[in-house]
């Protein structure tokens, strides 16, 4: 989704700072993209639809002398993804560039056109530049033109503006969707997210809803809604830069599959008692769960798949009746709540608009929130009573990967601690769940080492048209997230099916020309019966990827492919089964040729509705 950088400091450094910034905004999805410094003393800005490329071709030869500017990735909402819609968009010598959605625009543009504004774009973007315009134009300076605009403004936006009528000052303000400001020695930064400006800084202000920042050369300075200076404390991020590079990866998404591992020790350090018979949860307040009596989970895309598994754990291992909500449904629908019912808002990013929009409804209807994110400081941890967060580190692959198994993690280690705090399970219960949580990370690593036999399969699969996912029990949603996989970046049509429902209708599609991938460990409680569901996809000719962790299951067909994981505990076996389904997706997006990091019409955090 749209990207915003801003960048005061050296001249020398301005157009660096930016495109790679830029090149670091590139993950959350974008169709087009410009840039605003100044030219002798004025705004110079260049656009370009399409990739960065086309617009670092245009700066090539291009020498900035400003020390300071704005850039942006825009991800095309209102208007076609062309260079008149890029951002920044300018009015006289305002330049804008915005990421969200303004709700009012077509009054205010009416407004601004009976002014005499001409409209050059088909965004909702360009009445922001147009309104601070008009209240420059009034005598304001750019601060007031800019909050005065923002009175009359509704919807989420984060923006970072620029007029030669103040030149050296970058203002920013922001209502539903992040921004935040770095600073190192003499240089100031601002961005829509960490990664954009990690090599920079190891220091994030996160600015509130209504906050107003304006950076100079000589500092910032942030008002809040009431005009009021305030102190936004910094948090200190210990990522390493590195964890946002390919470090020698052909792909961001190839990287990530291949740190699952190292994100699922993380995602367990310092969160077991000393005695190793319960789970630490460090932001979980007790008292909050202890009454638990139903538990409600809303999310979108992957992080909704690791929220159906944590279903199975929870009411597995605490029996707590559990709920799954695709957010942007719960968001609208009417729910019928009750006393003691706890939601979790699940999110890799921490944004996306229809999770924290449930999140705000949840909250209203009196339910106690745990948020599940991996960006400690974003919009649902912030606003969910408690907090527990995926150590997965920054995700750029825009298909979720390493993020997804350290969901499922934290979902196993909230079931644990919900089972012991409710005494559901015993002490010697409690011990044998968390020695198979530990068990984990070796399970994947062993699991990764079938990277070069699915890259091998993959080139006997690439060109089919469809394909079925089958799974049963907890490995129903790991065919649903593998079936994801496969659409996100290789754009080939894939079902995710609970193996149970086949004869309700997708055994109509079974044919020559439909594989099915069938995730079976032997250790699923369900496996017997998949047994069956894959002899009656055989008699239909289907073609068959077998996932399994029973290494003496025969084939009857040679056409057909065996995949061997490692057998792991039946609770934890989602995280090493996905795994073989990840390498297929991404290898068979590689064949293809697509963009495997930055799928066509996707972005990697959708702050929009
Ligand atoms: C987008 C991403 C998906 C992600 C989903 C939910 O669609 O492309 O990979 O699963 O958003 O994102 P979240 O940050 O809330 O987990």
């Amino acid at each position: 989704m749209c990207g915003i950088v801003g960048y005061v400091g050296s001249p020398r450094r301005t157009k660096d700072v930016l495109c790679e910034s830029l090149r670091r905004l590139e993950y959350r999805g974008y169709d087009s993209s410009g840039i605003c410094f100044v030219e002798n003393g004025r705004s110079r800005v260049i656009k370009s639809g399409g990739k960065l490329e086309n617009l670092f071709s245009k700066l090539k030869d291009c020498e900035v002398t400003s020390s300071l500017g704005i850039a942006h990735t825009r991800w095309a909402t209102h208007g076609d993804p062309s260079e008149q819609n890029a951002h920044p968009q300018v009015s006289g010598p305002v330049s804008v560039v915005h990421n969200g959605i303004i709700e009012n625009y077509l009054e205010l543009k009416k407004e601004l056109v009976a002014a005499g504004y001409e409209f050059l774009s088909d965004t909702d973007t360009e009445v922001i530049s147009h309104l601070i315009c008009d209240f420059t134009e009034k005598g304001n300076s750019l601060l007031e033109s800019a909050r005065k605009a923002f009175d009359k403004i509704e919807g989420s936006y984060a923006v970072a503006i620029m007029s030669d009528t103040e030149p050296g000052k970058i203002i920013a303000t922001r209502r539903f969707s992040p921004l935040i400001i770095a600073r190192n020695a003499a240089e100031f930064f601002l961005a829509s997210d960490i990664p954009a400006i990690l090599p920079y800084s190891r220091e994030f202000i996160f600015l509130e809803d209504h906050d107003f920042v304006v950076i100079t050369e000589d500092g910032i300075s942030i008002t809040d809604a009431t005009g009021e200076v305030v102190n936004r404390t910094p948090t200190v991020v210990d990522w390493d830069p590195s964890v946002a590079e390919k470090s020698g990866y052909r792909h961001y998404m190839l990287k990530e599959i291949f740190e699952q591992p190292r994100a699922i020790l993380d995602t367990l350090r310092g969160r077991f008692t000393g005695d190793m018979e319960n789970v630490v949860l460090e932001d979980v307040d007790p008292s909050l769960l202890r009454k638990t009596q139903r538990v409600i989970i809303a999310a979108c895309g992957t992080s909704y798949h690791a929220s159906l598994i944590g279903k199975y754990m929870i009411e597995e291992v605490a029996g707590v009746s559990t709920q799954v909500e695709l957010a942007s449904e719960f968001r609208y629908r009417n729910i019928v709540t009750g006393p003691d019912v706890l939601f979790m808002a699940v999110s890799q990013s921490g944004e996306t608009a229809d999770t924290s929009e449930a999140l705000i409804k949840a909250k209203k209807l009196g339910m106690n929130s745990v948020g599940v994110t991996n960006v400690s400081l974003s919009k649902i941890s912030r606003e969910s009573d408690c907090v527990i967060t995926t150590k997965a580190g920054p995700e750029i692959g825009v298909a979720s990967t390493k993020s997804f198994t350290a969901q499922v993690m934290v979902f196993y280690l909230f079931s644990i601690y919900l089972a012991v705090l409710r005494k559901a399970i015993d002490s010697n219960r409690a011990k044998e769940l968390i020695a198979d949580a530990i068990s984990v990370s070796k399970l994947q690593q062993k699991t990764l080492e079938l990277d070069e036999k699915l890259k091998d399969l993959s080139k006997d699969f690439h060109s089919y048209k469809n394909f079925i996912y089958m799974g049963r029990g907890i490995n129903y949603p790991v065919a649903l997230e593998s079936a994801l996989k496969l659409k996100e970046v290789s754009y080939i049509h894939a079902e995710g099916y609970a193996a149970g429902e086949m004869k309700h209708g997708p055994i109509a599609l079974i044919d020559r020309n439909m594989p099915v991938v069938f995730i079976a460990p032997e250790e699923d409680i369900y496996y017997r019966k998949l047994l069956g569901n894959f002899q009656e996809v055989k008699a239909r000719g289907g073609r068959i990827i077998f996932i399994t962790s029973d290494e003496d299951f025969q084939l009857p067909d040679e056409r057909d492919r065996k995949i061997v994981i490692p057998k792991s505990p039946y609770l934890v076996s989602p995280m090493v089964s996905v795994i073989p389904a990840q390498f297929l997706a991404y290898h068979v997006a590689n064949i293809l040729g697509t963009d495997v990091d930055q799928p066509r019409n996707l972005a990697k955090v959708v702050t929009v509705e």
